[in-house]
């Protein structure tokens, strides 16, 4: 089923708005709406420049990959464009199924066409002729609307061969997912996109390298894409002066849980969670009509970490994330209030990435299945709590250190975060883990 819609909150100075500008501005299925609101400018600006120039401009930007792991972009664009082997590839990862992340779908439902015209550019940038968008299964209303932006960009020739008379030829072909997590690792995709089994495959090599069909393929998230019509109008320099020196541009941030206004927001990065919570109203009152506290907020998802109700100040930028040991992932800030079960939203976290390994490699495969036994366990305080701790240590660096893909890799770190800093159960001492066994 189509999970609720994640809503695009109206925010102070909207004006201000990059990313979200169109949203609820624009008819998303029409290109005239489109146009008429500066859609396919930044296209013309990219003809006009040249490929080496665009991934100059976006080198220049700072901008860093917005579907989690924080990748260069200018940096990825770089060494797909220029690999010797044709054909390179450009695909648009949508595949959004972070639990918590639902911006990618704001982006494509409101502002359908930023998509095509992004991906468009990726591709002339990268010397491509063929893109794929692949899009999470479960987003039927967004797909309806690609696909009718693609063949509405086709009717205008901003899309097929000789677009705009510049003698690029582009190509758009979409790709539903079937509701399985692992198949937004890019290299899953491939396979999916190839007709395989969706399992992540070893890397290196690097898809820059070798992608999809063993070819040169730029794999970017839809956020990350959308950034791009921005550093066409504006130039990289002036992007990269928005957010903070290693964290630059405006980001989307998906908050939800126990806030007065969940939604998708738009911030310069920079801005504090504190910020960004008094933005959506606070965590607001209970049922019972009392004030709550925010007891934890977990960020970057069920493969970031908590940081707790007093850390509110921490800045919201890649780095800041880093310091506090969490991680800003794909923006989730998922806001937990003092009544909350924190044991319970663990198993729940534990139980996911159970049931969404792919079972490839024997770490995850069996690590998933012994950390959600433990944390079990430990919710109806039902074994040695000494014990079991020591054993969530032991399997989840041998997750972290052993598994192939991001999966099994941070599938201990939310674990791990609110054990060691929200204390979830009980204060830990040092100990050596054979010891505790
Ligand atoms: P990664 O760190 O392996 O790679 C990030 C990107 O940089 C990839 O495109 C990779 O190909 C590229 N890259 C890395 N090193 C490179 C090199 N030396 N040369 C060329 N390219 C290079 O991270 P991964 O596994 O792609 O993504 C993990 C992140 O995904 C996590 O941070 C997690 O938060 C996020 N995630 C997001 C989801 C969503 O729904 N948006 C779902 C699940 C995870
Ligand atoms: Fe599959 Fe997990 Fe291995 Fe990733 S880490 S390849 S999800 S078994």
């Amino acid at each position: 089923p189509e999970p609720p819609a994640g809503e695009a909150v109206p925010q102070a100075g909207e004006a201000d708005l990059v990313l979200l500008r169109r949203i609820g501005v624009v008819d998303p299925a029409s290109l005239d709406d489109y146009r008429a609101n500066g859609g396919y400018a930044a296209l013309r600006e990219a003809l006009r420049m040249g490929p080496s120039a665009v991934i100059r401009e976006v080198s220049d930007s700072g901008l860093v990959g917005r579907g989690g792991a924080a990748f260069p972009t200018g940096r990825k664009w770089d060494g797909t464009a220029k690999r010797p082997e044709t054909p390179r590839y450009v695909i648009c990862n949508a595949d959004e199924s972070e639990p918590g992340t639902f911006k990618d779908r704001v982006l494509m439902e409101g502002d359908p066409f930023s998509v095509v015209e992004a991906l468009t550019i990726a591709g002339f940038a990268n010397n491509a002729n063929h893109g794929y968008i692949y899009i999470r299964g479960e987003y039927p209303r967004a797909l309806s609307l690609l696909e009718n932006a693609i063949e509405l960009a086709h009717a205008r020739n901003l899309l097929g061969r000789d677009i705009l008379g510049s003698g690029f030829d582009f190509d758009v072909e979409i790709r539903r997912g079937a509701g399985a997590y692992i198949c937004g690792e890019e290299t899953a995709i491939f396979n999916s996109i190839e007709g395989l089994r969706g399992e992540p495959r070893s890397k290196p090599p690097f898809p820059v390298e070798r992608g999809v069909f063993g070819k040169p393929t730029a794999i970017n998230n839809v956020e990350t894409l959308v950034n791009v019509l921005p550093i066409m109008m504006m130039g990289g320099p002036a992007y990269a002066a928005i957010g903070t020196g290693r964290s630059t541009g405006p980001k989307l941030f998906c908050v939800s849980g126990s806030v007065e206004r969940p939604g998708v927001y738009e911030v310069p990065f920079g801005a504090s969670l504190r910020d960004l919570m008094d933005m959506c109203g606070g965590v607001g009152t209970g049922p019972d009509g009392r004030p709550r506290l925010p007891r934890a907020v977990l960020l970057g998802g069920a493969a970031g970490g908590f940081v707790r109700g007093d850390e509110l100040d921490i800045p919201l930028t890649f780095e800041g994330a880093r310091e506090a040991g969490a991680t800003l992932g794909s923006g989730v800030i998922l806001v937990l209030d003092d009544t909350v079960d924190l044991a319970a939203i663990l198993v729940r976290i534990a139980a996911f990435f159970r049931d969404e390994s792919c079972g490839q490699c024997v770490p995850c495969r069996v690590g998933t299945v012994r950390q959600e036994e433990a944390l079990v366990r430990l919710a109806q305080d039902a074994g040695p709590r000494r014990t079991d701790i020591a054993l969530l240590r032991e399997v989840g660096e041998a997750m972290r250190d052993a598994s192939i893909c991001g999966l099994g890799q941070t599938a201990w770190n939310a674990v791990e975060s609110a054990i060691d800093r929200l204390g979830v159960f009980g204060p830990q001492e040092e100990q050596p883990v054979k010891e505790a066994r």
